[in-house]
């Protein structure tokens, strides 16, 4: 049978504990995730494409289920691309709710096969937001709750070091 491949598209500006959340029950339902880092030239980011793709990698390096890309362009195109076209997205509140099904619609019209397969983000999860984040650490406070290790290391080498 035909592997299961599901892309989990994102801008991990940063990369949270909520992101990892949703590839570890994405990956008891789907055979395989991608991790796909959206390179946005219009949205500035705290960290590079190059940065986002390697944090990532680090954190599941030893996971062959789980590989991290990324791609310019149209999630589309790239869902194309690489053979698959099934899309995974967690969903943390109703008011991300708007914006996910326009999204998912926008897909759809492009590539009617496109199915966008949504996860309901855990509850201790939910409150997790990348503007709050890049706030706290800015403030000196500590967000350990919310993301790796990793990433706060370097979230404070950057807002911090400045
Ligand atoms: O984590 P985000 O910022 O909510 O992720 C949004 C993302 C990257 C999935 C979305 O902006 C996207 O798919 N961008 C690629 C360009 C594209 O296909 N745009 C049309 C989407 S309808």
């Amino acid at each position: 049978m035909r592997k299961k491949v599901a892309i989990y598209p994102g801008s991990f500006d940063p990369f949270t504990k909520g992101h990892i959340n949703i590839i570890e029950r994405g990956v008891k339902v789907f055979d395989e995730i991608i991790v796909a880092v959206a390179h946005n030239v219009s949205k500035k980011t705290i960290f590079t494409l190059e940065e986002r793709v390697e944090i990532i990698r680090e954190i599941f390096r030893n996971r062959p289920e789980i590989k991290v890309d990324y791609f310019e362009g149209l999630l589309v195109e790239y869902a194309k691309k690489v053979g698959t076209n099934i899309v995974l997205r967690g969903m943390r509140t109703v008011s991300d709710f708007e914006y996910e099904l326009q999204m998912a619609l926008s897909n759809k019209t492009l590539y009617p096969e496109l199915e966008t397969v949504f996860m309901v983000t855990e509850s201790m999860y939910s409150h997790i937001s990348s503007s709050l984040i890049k706030e706290i650490v800015t403030l000196g406070g500590s967000v350990r709750q919310m993301v790796p290790e990793i990433v706060e290391e370097k979230l404070r080498e950057k807002l911090l070091k400045r």
